[in-house]
């Protein structure tokens, strides 16, 4: 494409994240019909929509907490679930297996399976008691094939039963089934399910992008159940988990102080420890330790986000729309795709990358969070990198300019998105301080995090704590760690399998 110096220079608060980054760089030759009027307005009124300066965020951590309460009153009392995990004894590895008042020393070989979005893992781990805890993990992890998230719940549980068939004939050295027993396994789940007990549970809506039929309102441990045994595999569901709930029970294995657990991933949740005298919902409870894990649920949070018609059109467009607002704001399903939508509109308004408008462009979800992360990253002066991305995944053309715009689109969306889910956990961190005084910021508290976008994406990250920071303020905030528990679930899941083992009270 043709290049020239002729367009008229873009508006310059604009262009203030570049310019701070690489201020002495000289700007490339632009577009020769691009019109900078039409992307500059673009590109301010996203900016000014997309703000979060303190007063949103804490609005948003101020109605995060009070949404909380509010769904924890009754179900359906807010866009908040609010399910009960039944997990209600998380203890640290040294009295773990005190669960349910056996002490036993629990050891042995136990499965996990993490269903997450695009892909699930198949782990298993060696526990060996209180001396020596976790004695070895192997996993695997298996691609979703993209048409099975649209297909029937048969052919979707077989595909996940057979993965996990040939991971269990593939067994290593180092794990072994103590004698007499049946292999057992902890489901992570990583959807909206209503716990019925620890291993069992209905499947109330799919998210990030599912649409498989047949199984809400189906008990999916029974749904793996049947498809384990068409396969022919011998094992039970000891427990049945949400990934953040299996993230929390993970990291709490190694560190009392952990009492949140949040994912940012392909989507993402929240889970904490709530006194269960907190929770008007629970008809009874037989939790010794008055505590129980909450799953918020919070990706269908919706109160007082700045959200702009990029978003609109992207959730109406959506096989779930009106429904999981905060993770189509916040999560990395969608952060690559509402930076697509812009761009979009950029060319089509104001010929960003030229007069045509290539079909990748055009397409959705052709540019993907990982994408806008490596473009993110770059530092060279003509923006190389950026361009690469941009022919690859978007099929155009670029100049240095036009880079730079995509860099400010990037920069705006992953901003608000790290400083939103900055603010929703200082409203759960703020919930459970008002419920009793010094819980939270009376001592050390840990946030355990996991999922890729909070692991891979360092500006996302730095946002989030950035966010945390100014809304806590120095002062509260230094008690506040927030720890990556890397793939904590699987373990997490494998824990609370041993925890909840039909043979725990064996000899
Ligand atoms: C699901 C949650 C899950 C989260 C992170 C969301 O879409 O509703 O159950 O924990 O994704 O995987």
């Amino acid at each position: 494409m043709a290049a020239t110096a002729a367009s008229p220079a873009v508006g310059s608060s604009s262009l203030s994240f570049l310019r701070s980054k690489r201020s002495s760089r000289a700007l490339q030759p632009r577009m020769a019909v691009r019109s900078a009027s039409a992307v500059t307005q673009i590109l301010t009124k996203l900016q000014k929509d997309c703000a979060t300066p303190l007063p949103i965020l804490r609005h948003v951590a101020d109605a995060m907490a009070n949404d909380m309460r509010a769904g924890l009153a009754f179900d359906g009392g807010s866009d908040l679930k609010m399910i009960l995990s039944y997990v209600d004894s998380l203890r640290t590895g040294v009295d773990f297996v005190r669960f349910g008042g056996d002490e036993r020393d629990e050891k042995g070989l136990f499965y996990a399976l993490d269903l997450r979005g695009t892909n699930f893992r198949v782990l298993r781990v060696q526990l060996g008691g209180q001396e020596r805890r976790v004695i070895a993990t192997e996993s695997e992890q298996v691609p979703i094939p993209q048409e099975l998230m649209c297909a029937t719940s048969e052919e979707l549980f077989d595909f996940i039963a057979s993965g996990l068939a040939k991971f269990v004939e593939k067994k290593g050295g180092e794990f072994c089934l103590l004698p007499g027993r049946k292999r057992e396994l902890g489901f992570t789940f990583s959807f909206p399910v209503k716990q019925t007990s620890i291993d069992s549970g209905i499947l109330i809506n799919w998210t990030k992008g599912f649409a498989v039929s047949g199984t809400p309102g189906r008990d999916v441990v029974a749904c793996l159940n049947e498809a384990m045994r068409r396969q022919g595999l011998d094992m039970q569901v000891s427990a049945l988990v949400n990934d953040a709930v299996g993230t929390l029970a993970g990291a709490r294995y190694w560190d009392d102080d952990v009492m949140v657990a949040v994912i940012l991933g392909t989507g993402t949740n929240a889970c904490y420890v709530e006194r269960t005298d907190a929770i008007p919902k629970m008809a009874a409870s037989n939790s010794q330790s008055g505590t129980t894990i909450v799953n918020t649920e919070w990706g269908a949070f919706s109160t007082g986000l700045p959200l702009t018609e990029f978003d609109e059109e992207m959730d109406a467009e959506s096989i779930n729309p009106g429904e999981q607002i905060f993770e189509k704001t916040i999560s990395g399903m969608y952060l690559g795709e509402i930076v697509r939508r812009v761009l979009l509109r950029m060319t089509e308004t104001g010929s960003l990358f030229g007069s045509s408008i290539p079909e990748k462009l055009q397409t959705p979800f052709s540019l993907r969070t990982p994408h806008i992360c490596s473009m993110h990253q770059e530092r060279s002066s003509d923006l190389e990198a950026v361009g690469s991305v941009l022919y690859n995944e978007a099929g155009v053309d670029s100049d240095t300019e036009a880079r730079e715009i995509v860099l400010e689109v990037c920069d705006t969306i992953v901003k608000r998105g790290g400083r939103l889910a900055g603010a929703g956990i200082v409203g759960i961190l703020e919930k459970m301080e008002e419920d009793t005084k010094g819980r939270i910021f009376g001592k050390r508290t840990v946030v355990a995090m996991d999922g890729g976008l909070y692991e891979n994406y360092p500006e996302y990250r730095k946002y989030l704590q950035d966010a945390v920071m100014e809304l806590l303020g120095p002062e509260l905030s230094e008690k506040v760690v927030m720890e990556h528990s890397k793939d904590g679930s699987g373990i997490g899941a494998a824990l609370l399998a041993a925890a909840n083992s039909k043979y725990r009270h064996s000899t």
